[in-house]
């Protein structure tokens, strides 16, 4: 797709890490609706990513920034704003579990772990929104948006703490969604997309799995990175004005199913 519908917007996207990155597709799909923006990722992932090559497709400045770092995001923020004047859009496309990378259990979790990888996953959009607030960054009518998942709302066993860190994700989204539309008329909102073969995704056991068993139940089958790219150019968009404080289901409808008859007939196959 190609209609401009991003043309005169400037943000940030945070969290390409190489071209099967969620925010990889969606930083292509910015761009290509004619949207500027500043590339970010933790120093460490910068390193190891291939994030330059996106930075010259896209011809944007690469600035790193540790999302659980004030000092980071206040930096990284100014940067923008010197360059473009306040901002209209933000993606938060971040998220790991140290004991999910470790392979600890849910019933066996390391506390100092489980905080890196909330801090990491969910304050970090806290951090991210009242930097944003303080600094003023934020054009009127902008769009916040953050990638979360359905273990959110339902129990998925093998996604560990990262559930959790989802909840909380989801409820700063709400928290501060209110408070940046009544006082500075800025959308915030978090996508719950299906699950999809990134690195931070191939991180979770049985992904394979989850994958197959969504695509199964969805009636539209799994929404891919393209996918959601797409979504997040219309939430950054003006067609979008008054959507916000949503959690939106990007799943092909696996949310709303309880089972399919795929699902059903492999069973009796067996
Ligand atoms: N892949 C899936 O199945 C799936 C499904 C639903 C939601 N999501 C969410 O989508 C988002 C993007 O993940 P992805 O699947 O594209 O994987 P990814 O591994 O490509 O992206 C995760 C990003 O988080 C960045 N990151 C980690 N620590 C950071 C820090 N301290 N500061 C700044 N950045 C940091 C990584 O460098 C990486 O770029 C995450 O929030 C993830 O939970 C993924």
């Amino acid at each position: 797709m190609k209609n401009n519908i991003l043309k005169g917007k400037k943000g940030i996207i945070f969290g390409a890490l190489d071209s099967s990155s969620i925010a990889w597709k969606t930083a292509e799909s910015v761009f290509n609706e004619g949207g500027e923006f500043i590339l970010t990722n933790a120093p460490v992932s910068i390193r190891m990513g291939s994030i330059n090559e996106l930075a010259e497709k896209t011809k944007s400045e690469l600035v790193a920034a540790d999302a659980t770092s004030l000092e980071d995001l206040e930096k990284l923020i100014n940067i923008a704003t010197d360059k473009f004047g306040k901002l209209d859009f933000i993606l938060h496309s971040i998220g790991m579990s140290v004991n999910v990378r470790k392979g600890r259990t849910y019933t066996d979790l390391n506390y100092d772990w489980l905080t890196k990888g909330w801090d990491v996953s969910a304050v970090s959009f806290h951090k991210l929104m009242q930097s944003l607030f303080k600094l003023d960054a934020m054009n009127q009518w902008g769009s916040i948006v953050a990638l979360t998942y359905i273990a959110a709302q339902r129990a998925f066993p093998n996604y560990n703490d990262m559930a959790d860190n989802k909840a909380y994700l989801e409820s700063i989204a709400r928290s501060f969604g209110y408070i940046f539309g009544k006082e500075k008329n800025v959308r915030v909102n978090t996508i719950s997309q299906s699950p999809t073969l990134t690195t931070a995704g191939k991180g979770v056991k049985g992904l394979d799995d989850f994958l197959n068993y969504a695509q199964l139940t969805s009636p539209l089958g799994n929404a891919t990175a393209e996918d959601c790219a797409n979504l997040t150019v219309s939430l950054f968009s003006d067609y979008t004005k008054r959507v916000t404080l949503q959690n939106i289901f990007n799943d092909g409808g696996f949310s709303n199913v309880g089972v399919s008859q795929e699902i059903i007939d492999k069973l009796n196959s067996k």
